[in-house]
Order: C-alpha cells, then structure tokens, then sequence
C-alpha cells in the first residue's frame, strides 16, 4: 500500500468515526463512562444496567466481540450502552470539541509480555497525557490486569506523571472474559486525573457538554 493510500484510508476512517461519535455522543450534564477495550461487554452491559442514568460506550478493535456485547445489551435491553470500533487514540483524537469522559475503564488490556513488545502497550506516558485532555478534572480511570509487570510499570508511570495519581478509594469487581480466564488474580488500581487538559495546548480545564 502506498503512504497515499493508506492516508486516505485513515483520513475516511476518522471522517466516519467523527460522523458516528456526532450522532452517538450525548450532549448535556450527563455522567460519561467509556471501557477501553471492553472485549465481549460482559463488564459494561452489568454496568450500564447499574447506572441507567449513566452514557457507557464500550471500544474493541475486534467486530465479532463487539457484536457479541451488542447482543448481551440488547437481550439485558439496557439503551444507555452503546459499542463502537475504534482504536482507543483515535477515538480520543475523533472526540467533539468540549466532549470530557468521567470515567475510563480500562480491564486486561493486551499484556504484551515481551521487552521488546512493551512499546505497544495501551496504558503509558503519551496515552495517560492524551487521555487527560479528554476527561473532566478528578476523573477516574480504572485499571485491571493479571500482569503484574505491566501493573507496576503502569503504576510507576502514574506516580511519575503530572497529571495523573494512584488513590484506590473505590474498586469495581471485574467479571469478564479475561478475568474469569486468569483465574481472577487480577490487580486493580484506580487513578485520578489531578490536571485534566493540556495547559500549553490551550485546553479548558472545566467540564463543557457538547
Ligand atoms: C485481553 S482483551 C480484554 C478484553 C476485556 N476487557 C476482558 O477483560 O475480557 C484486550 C482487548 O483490548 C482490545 N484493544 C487492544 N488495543 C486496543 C486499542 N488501542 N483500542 C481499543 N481496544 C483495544 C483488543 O481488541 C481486546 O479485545
């Protein structure tokens, strides 16, 4: 494939993901949660059913496993959760301007065990930094994982961030696939976003609804 090629391709995908997140978003002071990577739904769907006044968006990469957690949704007939493909980083990117989560849950991400595999990890610097222009101020982002490397390298990156500490006060139980697969002996940590925006972009550092 070509660099123009695959520009175009990625300029329609985020054309149509902007379009999609334009209809999909609701606007108004309403408590946003997002699951990075929500696999199969089983967490989100129990969840939503939980906070019915809550708007949930579940993103996979994969289609089959959001098509199974649209199933689970529409048989719970729960309406506040909706899923999505979409790549965490560019959804961020495709977000209406003003558009703030209240809450990132983010359960077993892919682990990717190898050194030289660990730059392709979701939970790191630039992603904590881009996240944190995305959120409300003193928003949450929890965080589970079996992967006790990956748990403390994400735990040193937070202590180490600006933006972002550890504080633990509330913890979800985590029932899904892969947490049920690693014999539930996972480690959750919940982190606070202490300065949410990007003070040099120019990012407000109040909560606007689109
Ligand atoms: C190990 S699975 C865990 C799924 C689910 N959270 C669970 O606990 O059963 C990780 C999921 O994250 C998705 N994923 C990986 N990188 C992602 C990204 N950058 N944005 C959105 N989803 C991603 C994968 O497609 C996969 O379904």
């Amino acid at each position: 494939m070509t660099r123009e090629i695959y520009e175009a391709q990625t300029a329609a995908r985020k054309a149509a993901l902007r379009e999609k997140l334009l209809q999909l978003l609701p606007t108004g002071e309403i408590y946003k949660t997002l699951e990075i990577g929500c696999g199969h739904g089983h967490f989100l769907v129990r969840y939503a059913q939980a906070h019915a006044e809550r708007f949930c968006l579940g993103i996979d990469l994969i289609a089959q496993r959001l098509a199974a957690a649209q199933r689970k949704a529409q048989r719970a007939e729960v309406s506040n959760v909706h899923f999505l493909k979409a790549r965490a980083e560019e959804l961020l990117g495709c977000l209406p301007m003003g558009f703030l989560w209240n809450e990132i849950l983010v359960f077993y991400p892919d682990p990717w065990p190898k050194k030289r595999h660990h730059k392709h990890r979701l939970l790191q610097e630039a992603f904590l930094s881009q996240l944190s222009q995305h959120i409300v101020p003193n928003a949450r982002l929890h965080f589970e994982t079996d992967d006790g490397d990956y748990f403390e390298a994400v735990c040193d990156c937070v202590a180490q961030h600006p933006n972002w500490e550890r504080v633990d006060e509330h913890v979800y139980k985590v029932d899904t696939l892969f947490a049920e697969r690693t014999g539930r002996n996972g480690k959750h940590a919940v982190f606070a976003c202490v300065k949410a925006g990007d003070k040099e972009a120019g990012n407000t550092t109040e909560q606007v609804c689109v």
